[in-house]
């Protein structure tokens, strides 16, 4: 898979590639994210690529010039499968959304920020808008490191142990189960016997009891 992002801050973004999964993943040659800074693609002096709204009111917006002249170049070189604008009012990220962008080959996402883009950018340019929740953040750079982070560790090789994704949260709509590790007592905290019991059938049993349960307290909105 071959992400690339759009954004007026890529420092804001790097690190979360550079570390445990996401790092893995790309030096794997698994997934391949690049960076391209908008303001390369101003023609304005001083490299300008945000202005005062028609209309009057606060806030400045991202100018559609140098975004359209961005993904232009990128689309001279490749196909893509989706051109995603991050925002507040987009279609709201979930484990199946994500499934559905991990099984993609390549796409874009681009970061607003200050009041957002120019309408035109999302009228004619983009082709999917996806919040990750009902917040605003500053800009959509940390939304794109979280729709990153939950779309590549669902291509498969990307965890170690396969069917560590298949046991996540929301991945069949129930919550996980709990887990514990060593030791088995600390102060007077035990982990639940059936788990040390090296029965695994009834442990099965019990975590998909406990995956139940848990939905059924925590997310019944979930079940219906
Ligand atoms: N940009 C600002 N807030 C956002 C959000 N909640 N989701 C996606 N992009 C955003």
């Amino acid at each position: 898979m071959r992400i690339e992002i759009i954004t007026l801050f890529p420092e804001l973004l790097k690190s979360p590639f550079e570390v445990s999964i996401l790092k893995r993943a790309i030096e794997s040659g698994t997934v391949q994210v690049n960076f391209h800074d908008i303001r390369a693609f101003s023609t304005q002096k001083q490299k300008k690529v945000d202005d005062y709204p028609f209309g009057g009111g606060a806030g400045m917006v991202m100018m559609i010039e140098p975004i359209d002249r961005c993904i232009e170049a990128l689309k001279k070189k490749r196909d893509y499968d989706a051109i995603i604008y991050l925002t507040p009012d987009g279609e709201t990220l979930n484990q199946k959304s994500a499934n559905h962008y991990s099984t993609l080959k390549n796409i874009i996402l681009l970061c607003g920020h200050y009041k957002g883009v120019d309408h035109r950018v999302r009228d004619y340019l983009i082709t999917k808008e996806i919040s990750i929740g009902d917040f605003v953040l500053s800009g959509g750079e940390l939304a794109a490191a979280v729709f990153c982070d939950s779309v590549i560790r669902l291509i498969p090789g990307v965890l170690g142990n396969e069917s560590s994704a298949l046991t996540d949260s929301f991945q069949d709509n129930l919550l996980a189960p709990p887990i514990y590790t060593r030791p088995a007592k600390y102060k007077n905290w035990e982990v639940p016997e059936i788990l040390t019991s090296g029965n695994t059938p009834k442990v099965e049993q019990w975590r998909d009891n406990k995956a139940m349960e848990r939905t059924k307290k925590l997310r019944p909105d979930l079940l219906k």
